[in-house]
């Protein structure tokens, strides 16, 4: 693999209307984000991921942008981005913009013109169709729920394209100046300093065209847009254009939220030349989820299906790539609630699953609040809940026949809010996350779980997440932590999880993915133990001692 600056970093995604808030509204901001850069840096972060904090009415949580060339003031201003890129260059640290291109937000100017004049110039900025019969171009069925289709406002005879929320309609990349104009804002950021970009939902901007509908999948008549995703052939043309004429020249660094990728086609994404430097695993996320929706799916992973999600990718990227691991994101619930068993989970199980996250091959990132352990939320009723998709998951709950009690149950377990509620920095009021009233409900946990304890413990997640990265920087292990081939050990062996990673050094890990202690043979001389998430190690010339939840890296 050929040698690149982000290679051997640590990545850490701020949901920055959670992280902190400086100024008492409820809402985090950016001056709240440079006030925890030092805390960041303690912690051995390099590159800072921003979930969205541009113009936008915040119908899907900024992921729906008014104007790509202004930060929301409920977030701060440009000079506060400004400072915080220069901030954070102090530190040696990069800022990574979340690109949001499939869809920009109806509120933004492109889209308010495309109304006033649908057959216009910004017209064609968008997928507006004919509204025949009153019928729609096809059955697909939003991300969020209902059909892609829209009536446009002002146009009862026309409909535009939105395959996430109505209030996010897509671009048309078809259109050769919506591309220009994308490459444009992308390098205008990058000239302001910024190392790189987070891309979103970008395997959407390739469309099947014509319209046309596929298989009904669900009783509401539409069918997923994963069966027109399928079809759809030619979006490294777009892909491609954009990297030369964006990242490329400017050497960014560049994560994709890339689903449903063909073996094949890895290669075209992260290798060498690819689209993207690296592109997130999320082998594990989508795992046990079905069709059907959230209600449907498994509310936890066991250890075993988590090894085979984590050994798959591994095995499937080999050297082609630097893939970025994660446990959570904003998405996803948290992932010691997902990973881990209700009543197994403890201090020494989250550490676990840090450590065998951590050290597979791979850029490491951390979602915020990981790193002291936060956990799911327990949300009372739906009332608690903020977030677009899992109200219409709830309906499509309630809608398969499931009981408001057991629908709600289900899907909670799913909910975006559950990785979105603010970050715990401390045991008093609000967590220390805002002076006012926060805009979503702190997890009362926060007086078991929060920053300010677990700095001051040498044995808290927050210390063990310290060592993490530590390993990932020191001199000595640097190149076999980033570089080191990995191989399985002992695969089929129940709740372990081992491998090696082998470069420079050989080393190996080790995690006892259950309650009962066990012994594990070793396959050669130990010559230090580097992590060890408790507090003793037992070990024997061939054998060592594992106990509940142990998690070890050895060199061998
Ligand atoms: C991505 C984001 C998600 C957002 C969606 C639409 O999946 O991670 O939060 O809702 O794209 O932009
Ligand atoms: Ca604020």
């Amino acid at each position: 693999m050929k040698k690149q600056w982000w290679h051997d970093k640590v990545a850490y995604q701020i949901y920055p209307k959670s992280f902190y808030d400086s100024n008492g509204d409820g809402i985090g901001d950016l001056p709240g984000i440079i006030s925890k850069l030092d805390y960041l840096k303690d912690l051995g972060v390099d590159i800072v991921w921003l979930s969205p904090i541009y113009k936008s009415p915040l119908a899907d949580e900024g992921y729906d942008i008014a104007d790509y060339y202004s930060i929301d003031p409920r977030f701060g201003t440009m000079e506060d981005m400004e400072r915080l890129i220069e901030e954070a260059k102090k530190r040696d640290m990069y800022i990574l913009m979340d690109l949001v291109v499939n869809h920009c937000s109806d509120e933004h100017e492109w889209f308010q013109k495309a109304c006033q004049d649908p057959d216009g110039e910004y017209g064609n900025f968008f997928y507006i169709e004919d509204r025949k019969d009153g019928g729609t171009p096809c059955n697909w069925r939003s991300y969020f729920g209902g059909p892609v289709w829209e009536p446009l406002p002002g146009h009862p005879d026309k409909q535009y394209l939105h395959v996430f929320h109505k209030k996010q309609p897509d671009l048309n990349w078809e259109n050769p100046r919506v591309r220009e104009e994308v490459y444009k804002n992308i390098n205008w950021w990058l000239d302001k300093g910024l190392g790189g970009f987070r891309i979103d939902a970008i395997i959407n901007i390739k469309k099947k065209l014509p319209f046309r509908d596929y298989p009904v999948d669900r009783a509401d008549g539409l069918s997923g847009i994963d069966h027109m995703l399928a079809e759809a052939e030619g979006i490294g043309e777009f892909l491609g254009e954009m990297a030369e004429k964006t990242f490329r020249p400017h050497n960014a660094f560049t994560v994709g939220e890339v689903f449903n990728e063909k073996p094949e086609e890895i290669a075209d994404f992260i290798g060498e030349n690819g689209y993207f430097s690296s592109m997130f695993d999320f082998a594990e996320t989508v795992y046990g989820k079905s069709d059907r929706g959230w209600y449907d799916s498994s509310a936890y992973l066991n250890p075993e299906e988590y090894k085979s999600c984590i050994f798959s990718t591994q095995k499937k990227i080999g050297d082609t790539g630097m893939i970025s691991n994660i446990i959570e994101n904003h998405d996803e619930p948290r992932g010691v609630s997902h990973y881990i068993c209700p009543e197994d989970l403890c201090d020494a199980s989250k550490k676990l699953l840090a450590g065998v996250y951590f050290m597979l091959k791979g850029l490491p990132f951390i979602y915020q609040g990981q790193e002291i352990g936060m956990e799911n939320m327990k949300f009372n009723s739906i009332e608690d809940v903020d977030d677009v998709s899992t109200l219409d998951e709830y309906q499509v709950a309630l809608n398969a026949g499931l009981g408001e009690e057991e629908a709600f149950r289900r899907v909670a377990a799913f909910s975006r809010d559950n990785a979105r509620t603010p970050m715990q920095w401390t045991d008093g009021k609000n967590a220390g996350f805002t002076e006012g009233t926060p805009w979503l409900r702190v997890n009362p946990n926060c007086s078991r779980i929060n920053v300010k304890d677990q700095e001051k413990n040498a044995g808290s997640v927050l210390s063990f997440y310290k060592k993490l990265t530590a390993l990932r920087k020191s001199e000595e292990y640097k190149e076999t932590v980033v570089y080191g081939e990995f191989v399985p050990y002992l695969e089929q062996e129940k709740n372990l999880i081992g491998y090696f990673r082998e470069g420079e050094k050989k080393l190996l890990v080790l995690a006892n993915f259950q309650k009962a202690p066990r012994e594990v043979e070793l396959p050669g001389i130990v010559k230090k133990v580097l992590l060890n998430n408790l507090e003793d190690l037992t070990l024997n010339d061939n054998r060592i001692h594992l106990d509940s939840w142990q998690f070890v890296t050895l060199e061998i």
